[in-house]
């Protein structure tokens, strides 16, 4: 059975005594189904709560890192926390590009590389965010706008052992979204992939591709169904961690 990837960005929910609690009980709930290799996983909680993370999750083998990581390693970044930071704490792997960050920060795709190497120059498991939004579904262009990402986010980047992809349309995440027909997300991994085949010849095979946005107990088994999608980077279902167990442990029977 092929491993397969989850991971959950906690975002603004939890104050420390909450991510305590919850990474507490996902750690005891998963260490079977990690032990076996069965699944990845990995979260993402504040920046303020990482320390509490690398006490709680000290040896075991869920992965915590950053919801973001600043473009440069220089000292003159007021507000920032960089990758060296971040890797000092035990992180080892940084979520970049998120569609949030993209939308309410304006980031771009050149700052977004920056990350890329500033996180793997750490050593850390880069996990870019790729996104779409309604606008470009209803214009047939999202195919474009994700090789597009994908060209310019991993500009120059060749240590691809460490790179994820999560394919997050905008129109799914959040309250708000509805999650893709897992036909059509199947879909646009394999056009993913095939971008990737491009830049990085058969290698690109070893890329971890991952599908986020409006996951829930129901769809999650659809979407793992598809040939291309390696994981699942979940939100809101995954804040509760007997339910984030849950789907987890659905997905490996
Ligand atoms: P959601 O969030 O599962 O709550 O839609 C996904 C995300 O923002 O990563």
């Amino acid at each position: 059975m092929k491993k397969l990837y989850f991971c959950t960005n906690t975002k603004m929910s939890k104050n420390l005594a909450q991510t305590r609690e919850y990474l507490t009980a996902l750690r005891e709930g998963t260490a079977d189904l990690l032990e076996q290799g069965l699944i990845d996983l990995a979260v993402m909680p504040s920046f303020t709560a990482l320390e509490t993370a690398s006490r709680v999750l000290a040896g075991s083998l869920i992965t915590f890192g950053g919801q973001d990581v600043c473009v440069s390693d220089e000292v003159e970044y007021t507000g920032e926390v960089s990758a060296a930071m971040l890797r000092e704490l035990g992180a080892g792997i940084v979520m970049i590009g998120h569609s949030e960050r993209r939308r309410i920060f304006g980031e771009d795709n050149r700052s977004l590389n920056r990350k890329v190497k500033m996180t793997l120059a750490q050593g850390m498991t880069a996990l870019l965010s790729v996104s779409e939004t309604a606008q470009d579904k209803a214009f047939g262009v999202s195919e474009e706008r994700l090789h597009l990402q994908l060209h310019e986010c991993l500009d120059g980047v060749t240590d691809i052992g460490r790179i994820r992809i999560l394919y997050e349309p905008a129109w799914a995440i959040g309250a708000a979204g509805v999650s893709a027909d897992p036909e059509y997300a199947g879909r646009m991994h394999e056009s993913m992939r095939r971008c990737l085949r491009q830049m990085y010849g058969e290698k690109a095979d070893e890329i971890v591709l991952m599908y986020g946005g409006s996951v829930n107990n129901e769809n999650a088994p659809g979407l793992l169904a598809q040939p291309q999608i390696d994981g699942l980077g979940i939100g809101r279902s995954a804040w509760n961690a007997a339910n984030f167990e849950k789907i987890m442990r659905m997905a490996c029977q």
